[in-house]
């Protein structure tokens, strides 16, 4: 886990800018692959911010993870095209096949799953991304089916 000497590198980094927060949040997220809860009180001071301030900045963006995702990462859009064409049973599917109730990380740690808000596949959704690679008419079978061949 990253010490608070680490965390103070990056904060020390991006504090000079304006409006530092998010370019702190996304150095801490680069180099961690998350923002680690121990970082949220030292943000705070640096930046003479509340920590329930800090906090809610980091849980309104999606991109910030609590944790460190799996060893794939699987995004699948919710946004309202894809919504239409059935995403949310899409997004349960997977879920399920994977045992998860929810957004999250599976037990052995294989496979993180995240929502993302447009991949900009609206006119072929629903839309998912594989470890960066988009995926069109990603219906369970289809995600599925790709996510098998990666180890
Ligand atoms: Fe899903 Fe745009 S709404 S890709």
């Amino acid at each position: 886990a990253p010490t608070d000497d680490d965390i103070r590198d990056v904060i020390a980094a991006e504090k000079h800018r304006d409006g530092p927060l998010l370019p702190i949040l996304h150095g801490l997220q680069a180099r961690f692959d998350h923002i680690p809860d121990t970082a949220l009180p030292l943000i705070a001071e640096a930046l003479n911010l509340t920590r329930a301030e800090v906090h809610g900045v980091v849980s309104f963006y999606h991109d910030f993870r609590s944790a460190p995702a799996g060893r794939h990462v699987l995004k699948l859009c919710r946004a309202e095209a894809c919504q239409s064409v059935g995403a949310d049973a899409t997004i349960q599917q997977v879920l399920a096949h994977f045992g998860l109730d929810a957004f999250g990380t599976t037990q052995d740690g294989r496979l993180t799953i995240e929502p993302v808000y447009c991949l900009g596949l609206c006119a072929c959704g629903p839309a998912a991304m594989i470890d960066g690679k988009v995926l069109g008419r990603a219906d369970a079978p289809r995600i599925t089916a790709a996510l098998e061949v990666q180890a």
